[in-house]
């Protein structure tokens, strides 16, 4: 159990003395026999010690949908990741509330995504997009990571907020700051430096807000959704709650779709002939789009909180039992993917998968999400011949976000 220790053997321990919660599972991308013992062996897992308490780990896809479903016996509230809620900050954000509240919040929101507001996005996503793929330096080895996944998901959310464009780069590192808090990886960031961070993202958006207030002009951005909505309309007043909602799309938006970006060019490298097939035809952006962020799954888990004493897969599960739904093992389950263990671009029902969850908070930005990576790849298709990985990435150190902090490429233009 202790992560300082060296990772026990994945075949021959004794599931009992595995830590599924430990982040170098992620960081050193050995989690995959881990959790297929656990789909095989104990699919319905508990384990009484880990650093963050005991937890359920929940690894079938049918099962991780069946929990995902029932919001009354599997509550989101008061946390959706393994660890509690950090005290120094206790941030709300409608991921983890239950209806009715989540309901009202969700609703006031979701017209940021809605296809109407997509499409009058999508031609300034694909114009920042271009110039990002054009200032890439041809015939060097770069960081994708850095000059491609980050930059375009930061232009986006700065659309997505009416954030002042030169400064976006604070929204990365707000992110960054929000998602590597101690309950995801064991704390490797200085509490002070997260509790400063986060208090100027409060202090720097609780300034737009009244900017964007003394305006009063019909923005299409988050803020002024959240004005115009009269459920949310003094949600500046309520702090906690304004920043929750706001770091919920800084991180939701952000990690996410950068990590799919990253791991699409990953995926295509470890796997030519898909390449090829994309080569030779590119109508097959939109399903290669939903294989990527299957194979990526850049959540690894949502947690939830029985409300009740309830048998389920076999198991006692007891009221306030903490339950993990491994998405990442999920979509490598055979038993509902066909081939889940591999990277098929042209998939019969490649939308079949649950990297996005399911039921009433499945993501609300999920079409955002792909309509950004079409737009990549359409864009890099018209621009590379082949992006060329140069050699290992360096993966994130944590159990909730599956992600890169580096890649090492190279462009081939056409
Ligand atoms: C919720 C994944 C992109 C905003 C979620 C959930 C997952 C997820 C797993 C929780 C579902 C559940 O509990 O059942 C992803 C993935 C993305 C992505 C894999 C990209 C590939 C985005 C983007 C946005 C966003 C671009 C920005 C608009 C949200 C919000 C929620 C959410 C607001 C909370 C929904 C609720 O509680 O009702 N996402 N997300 N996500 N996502 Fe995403």
């Amino acid at each position: 159990m202790n992560q300082i220790a060296d990772m026990p053997d994945a075949v021959e321990t004794p599931l009992d003395q595995i830590d599924f919660s430990d982040p170098r599972l992620l960081k050193d991308d050995s989690w995959h026999e881990y959790f297929a013992r656990l789909r095989d062996e104990s699919p319905v897992h508990y384990q009484a010690e880990s650093p963050f308490g005991p937890f359920w780990s929940i690894t079938r896809f049918e099962d991780i949908v069946a929990v995902d479903s029932n919001f009354q016996d599997f509550s989101s509230e008061p946390t959706i990741i393994i660890g509690e809620v950090g005290e120094e900050i206790p941030a709300e954000m409608f991921i983890a509330m239950d209806p009715p509240k989540h309901d009202v919040q969700r609703k006031a929101v979701q017209g940021v995504v809605a296809p109407k507001n997509l499409e009058e996005m999508e031609g300034l996503i694909r114009t920042r997009v271009q110039e990002a793929l054009d200032d890439l330096p041809v015939g060097e080895t770069f960081d994708w990571v850095e000059k491609v996944s980050i930059n375009i998901t930061t232009q986006m959310l700065a659309t997505l907020f009416g954030f002042p464009f030169e400064d976006r780069a604070k929204l990365t590192y707000w992110s960054d700051i929000a998602a590597a808090g101690p309950q995801m990886t064991g704390g490797d960031i200085d509490p002070q430096e997260r509790f400063d961070g986060l208090m100027e993202c409060l202090a720097t958006f609780t300034q737009l807000w009244h900017d964007r207030k003394a305006q009063n002009d019909d923005g299409f951005d988050l803020i002024s959704m959240l004005q115009r909505d009269p459920a949310t309309a003094d949600m500046v007043d309520r702090p906690m709650e304004y920043m929750g909602n706001l770091l919920l799309l800084i991180v939701g938006g952000n990690d996410t779709t950068r990590n799919s970006m990253t791991g699409g060019v990953l995926a295509l490298n470890q796997n030519p002939a898909e390449y090829d097939k994309l080569r030779a035809d590119q109508s097959l952006i939109p399903s290669m789009v939903s294989e990527i962020i299957r194979w990526q799954t850049p959540l690894a888990h949502m947690r939830r909180r029985a409300t009740r004493d309830i048998e389920f897969g076999g198991q006692q599960i007891k009221k306030d039992d903490k339950v993990v739904m491994w998405y990442m093992s999920g979509n490598r389950d055979e038993r509902s993917i066909e081939n889940a263990n591999e990277f098929i671009i042209d998939r019969a029902n490649p939308r079949h998968h649950i990297a996005f969850g399911f039921g009433i908070h499945r993501c609300m930005g999920n079409r955002l999400a792909e309509m950004q990576l079409r737009i990549l790849w359409e864009e890099i298709m018209l621009r590379f011949s082949h992006i060329e990985v140069m050699g290992e990435p360096t993966r994130v150190n944590s159990n909730f976000v599956k992600g890169y902090e580096t890649l090492p490429v190279r462009v081939h233009p056409l």
